[in-house]
C-alpha cells in the first residue's frame, strides 16, 4: 500500500516540530522528528568521550548504536540502545554534537534507511533539513518553514528561560546563526528548500496563524494527490 508523506524542512526554531506534531495529530499521521535521531547519535558519541569533530572516531561508533522511535500515548519517544533519551538529547551540548555529526555522510547514510522505512510503513509528517531534497524526494507535499534569525532566537530563548536555564539572548542568537551556517554550508545534504517545496515564512505569526497557513497548503496540495 502506498503511504502519503509530508516533508517539513527548515532551520532550527522555525516552528517545524511543534507544527508538524500538531498537524500529525489532526491528520492521524505518524510524526517523525529526524533531528532527534541526529541528536541521539550525538549523545552517544558525547557519552563515549569522543570529540564532535573526530570523524573517524564517530564513524567507528555507528555499529554500536541502535536507535528506535516508539510512540507512547501518541508522543514520539526516542530510544538509544534501549534507553529513553527523549529529554537527554535536548541540551545545548547535544545540539552542538548533533550539528557536527550530521555533517558526516556515513552518519546520514546510517539514518537514511530507517527514515525511509518509517515512511514506507505509514503516512508520515517528517521534519528535518533534507527530507524534501534527499530522504523523501517523492513526498506528496513539501514545506520549507523559515523565520528571521532574531525571531527564531527569541523563541528558543523564551523556551530555555521557561525551562529555568540561565542564558543570554545574544548568545542564543549567536549559536543559532553558527548552527544555521553549519547546516547550510556542509557538503552532505545541506539545508535548502526542494525545488517543489512551498516556502513559508512564519516571522510575526502566532502558532495558530502558522497552523492555519499550513492546513491550507496541505488541503490545497492534497486535492492533487489524495
Ligand atoms: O531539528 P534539530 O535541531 O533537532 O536538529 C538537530 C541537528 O541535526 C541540526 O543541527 C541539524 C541536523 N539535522 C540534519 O542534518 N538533518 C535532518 N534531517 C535533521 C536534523
Amino acid at each position: 500500500m502506498n503511504h502519503i508523506s509530508i516533508a517539513i524542512d527548515g532551520p532550527s526554531g522555525a516552528g517545524k516540530s511543534t507544527l508538524a506534531r500538531l498537524l500529525a495529530q489532526e491528520l492521524r499521521y505518524i510524526y517523525v522528528d529526524t533531528g532527534a535521531m541526529y541528536r541521539a547519535v550525538g549523545l552517544h558519541v558525547a557519552r563515549a568521550g569522543i570529540d564532535s569533530r573526530d570523524r573517524a572516531g564517530i564513524i567507528g561508533q555507528l555499529p554500536d548504536i541502535v536507535i528506535e522511535l516508539r510512540y507512547e500515548n501518541g508522543v514520539q519517544q526516542i530510544y538509544l540502545n534501549g534507553e529513553n533519551v527523549s529529554r537527554a538529547i535536548r541540551t545545548e551540548e547535544a545540539s552542538r554534537y548533533a550539528s557536527d555529526v550530521s555533517a558526516i555522510p556515513e552518519v546520514r547514510a546510517f539514518l537514511l534507511g530507517m527514515q525511509r522505512a518509517l515512511a514506507e510503513n505509514a503516512d508520515v509528517i517528517m521534519d528535518g533539513r533534507d527530507i524534501g531534497t534527499v530522504v523523501l524526494p517523492q513526498a506528496a507535499i513539501k514545506i520549507f518553514l523559515t523565520a528571521s534569525s532574531e525571531e527564531r532566537a527569541r523563541r528558543r530563548y523564551e523556551e530555555l528561560l521557561e525551562k529555568g536555564e540561565d542564558v543570554a539572548y545574544n548568545d542564543v542568537l549567536r549559536h543559532l546563526i553558527e548552527r544555521d551556517k553549519n547546516d547550510s554550508a556542509r557538503a552532505a545534504a545541506p539545508l535548502r528548500p526542494a525545488e517543489d517545496a512551498v516556502i513559508l515564512d512564519t516571522t510575526g505569526n502566532t502558532l495558530e496563524q502558522s497552523l492555519d497557513v499550513l492546513r491550507a497548503v496541505i488541503k490545497e496540495k492534497s486535492n492533487h494527490v489524495v
